[in-house]
């Protein structure tokens, strides 16, 4: 285990799909912190709006969103059988529920809400008040982090994060294509970047994780003698 001389906050934010929650949770792991999936929390509000009938056909009731955002509180528990953290919407387990296509197809519509964001940022940064955490998103390391100590920005080739997740959706049972996947990635990256409100860009103080032809383990160890390097005893 990593022995830090301070507790600090570990920011990873980049690509969807570039293997950044894969970095954030081993990290965490190795450092005893709290991981959090802040994705999760965007897919939670967008499940909530399609349960709701909030979002028909990518248009989103925003004045009726605004008045039950009140009402969606989003929660993390730690799994110990499967050894990961799941996230709970009202109470529900929707771990595997908001990793489907149809949520992935929502979330960007509702990621750039502007006050969505703001109630995400407020209970992300609470998380945070304690340090001693890994967390991962878009705009972790310029909007809710931008004190962290330690910001990571993660790239790859999009075919190459397309054909990753294309694979985990089979492994899970989905029926999707490739093209489907490979679309999806597209044109979420198209919307992260262009949105106008926190869209994903680099902080000038982060690190860039190129994660096309490396390892998760070949990532794990240069992130691990990085944070050795500057943080260690
Ligand atoms: O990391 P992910 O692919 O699960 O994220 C789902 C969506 O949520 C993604 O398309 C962008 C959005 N998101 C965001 O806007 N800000 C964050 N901090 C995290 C995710």
């Amino acid at each position: 285990m990593l022995n830090l001389k301070s507790k600090i906050i570990i920011a990873i934010d980049g690509y969807s799909s570039c293997g950044k929650s894969t970095l954030a949770k081993e990290l965490a792991k190795e450092l005893n912190y709290a991981y959090v999936d802040t994705g999760a929390m965007y897919r939670a509000v967008t499940l909530y709006c399609m349960n709701n009938n909030l979002i028909e056909n990518k248009i989103v009731k925003t004045d009726l969103l605004e008045k039950f955002l009140n009402q969606i509180t989003i929660t993390f528990k730690y799994n110990i059988t499967l050894e990961r953290s799941d996230t709970f919407l009202n109470d529900l387990n929707v771990e595997n529920r908001i990793r489907e296509l149809d949520v992935s197809d929502n979330v960007s519509i509702i990621s750039k809400i502007g006050f969505v964001r703001k109630k995400m940022v407020i209970l992300q940064k609470e998380m945070g008040k304690n340090k001693g955490l890994v967390m991962d998103g878009r705009d972790i390391g310029t909007v809710v982090f931008p004190e962290a100590e330690l910001k990571f920005f993660m790239i790859a080739d999009p075919e190459i994060r397309a054909k990753r997740r294309y694979k985990e959706l089979l492994e899970k049972g989905d029926k999707i294509s490739f093209e489907e996947v490979f679309n999806n990635v597209k044109q979420r990256d198209y919307l992260d970047e262009n949105r106008a409100e926190s869209p994903l860009k680099k902080a000038l103080d982060s690190i860039i994780l190129d994660n096309t032809c490396v390892t998760q383990d070949e990532q794990l160890k240069r992130v691990i003698d990085i944070i050795n390097e500057k943080f260690g005893r």
